[in-house]
């Protein structure tokens, strides 16, 4: 069997040639804080939101380690731990993920020498481990909501050699003790950013995060802390991560078209979500807190499902060779009616691309703008 470093470097080859940026200095952490000394000798490999299949290392030491120096993230926990990790489960709860994103974010994040960090979701403790490796165990804080995980994840970094501070809590409320950050790496999904990752970053810091709104995918966000204490910035790429635990996307009643107002649109249903990252930011900023799914329901035909927290829903079915299309709504709002609306304001904006968009998070909550921070689109 080949060396670890065969694979590392495999790995780093792969990312690079997938049009990741990573500079020499994050190649040599990769060797240095091995991603298999993080990985469960049985994963679940897999895409964050596909099925996962079962690799394990006593079966099979060549394909497990294959399936670790891949760009895959390898589900860790299901159900909150609810059952053991082999038996699998209904929800990705945690995980190592796709060193893909991770570089990615840790690009974004931008770290320099003597930078103190705060890490919010620590899952196996991989990326708390890169950055302790780059800025020094001290420098390095990672929070997770996860007793279990917090365990795993010590024991990982113990195994890697590294010893970055570990704490049990909510990273929703960042950790106080160790502020001011000069940078907060965020490795789950969020819909909101909570106040407490600015204000606990010094003017000048940065916050990335991977905003999930729920309308179609993520995006890879950053956010610079201003001296008055708004963090202010933009959308960099995707990102698909699982949530926040307070932010987590409930399971909705099914939709019965019976119980809903019939009409029809002549908007292609399929151009609205998942078509441009520009209109995905512009609809989720105007019409804040609407989810979006993309149904294929066989012949050709798509259905998309619009839910609000509040209740709200509609379908819209997209059928091969049709003029118009046909649409139903329900509950205290026109989930259509808004989208639509949002998505014609934003094919009369030109069609706005997702690197115009931005977001302004204060005090009293975040918005978003297009072109400048003076030009807020969040209703
Ligand atoms: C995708 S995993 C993180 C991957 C990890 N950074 C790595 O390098 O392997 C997301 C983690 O966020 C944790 N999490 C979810 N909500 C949290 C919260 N409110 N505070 C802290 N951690 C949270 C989950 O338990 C999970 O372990």
């Amino acid at each position: 069997m080949k060396g670890i470093a065969h694979y590392i470097e495999g790995m780093a080859d792969g990312l690079v040639a997938s049009g990741y940026s990573l500079d020499e200095e994050w190649r040599r952490v990769l060797h240095a804080v091995p991603r298999h000394v993080f990985a469960p000798s049985a994963a679940w490999v897999g895409r964050w939101d596909g099925p996962a299949r079962l690799v394990r290392r006593d079966v099979d030491e060549e394909a497990w380690l294959r399936a670790v120096y891949s760009d895959v993230s390898i589900v860790t926990q299901f159900d909150d731990g609810a059952g053991a990790l082999e038996a699998g489960g209904e929800d990705f709860t945690s995980s190592l993920s796709a060193p893909g994103v991770v570089v990615a974010f840790l690009d974004l994040l931008g770290v320099r020498d003597h930078q103190r960090v705060l890490e919010v979701g620590t899952g196996t403790g991989w990326t708390a481990g890169l950055l302790a490796w780059r800025l020094g165990d001290e420098s390095v804080t990672s929070v997770e909501i996860d007793a279990g995980v917090v365990r795993e994840a010590r024991a990982n970094l113990r195994d890697a050699g590294l010893g970055p501070g570990v704490v049990e809590g909510d990273g929703a409320d960042g950790w106080e003790a160790g502020a001011p950050y000069d940078r907060v790496h965020v490795t789950c999904g969020v819909r909101e950013v909570p106040y407490a990752w600015i204000r606990q970053t010094r003017p000048g810091g940065r916050v990335v995060f991977p905003w999930m709104p729920g309308f179609a995918f993520g995006h890879r966000a950053w956010l610079t802390v201003t001296g008055d204490g708004r963090g202010i910035g933009r959308f960099a790429g995707n990102a698909g991560y699982m949530m926040l635990r307070s932010q987590r996307f409930g399971d909705y009643a099914p939709a019965v078209e019976e119980d809903a107002e019939p009409g029809e649109t002549r908007v292609d249903p399929r151009a609205v979500a998942g078509e441009s990252y520009g209109c995905d930011v512009a609809v989720a900023g105007l019409v804040p807190g609407v989810t979006s799914v993309e149904e294929e329901t066989g012949g050709g035909c798509v259905r998309l499902h619009l839910r609000d927290p509040d209740g709200a829903w509609a379908l819209v079915d997209f059928e091969p060779g049709r003029d118009v299309f046909p649409v139903f709504q329900a509950g205290p709002r026109r989930l259509w009616t808004e989208v639509e609306a949002a998505y014609l304001r934003w094919l009369a904006w030109g069609s706005p691309s997702r690197d115009r968009f931005g977001m302004t998070v204060t005090p009293t909550g975040q918005h978003l703008w297009l072109d400048s921070p003076d030009n807020p689109i969040t209703p």
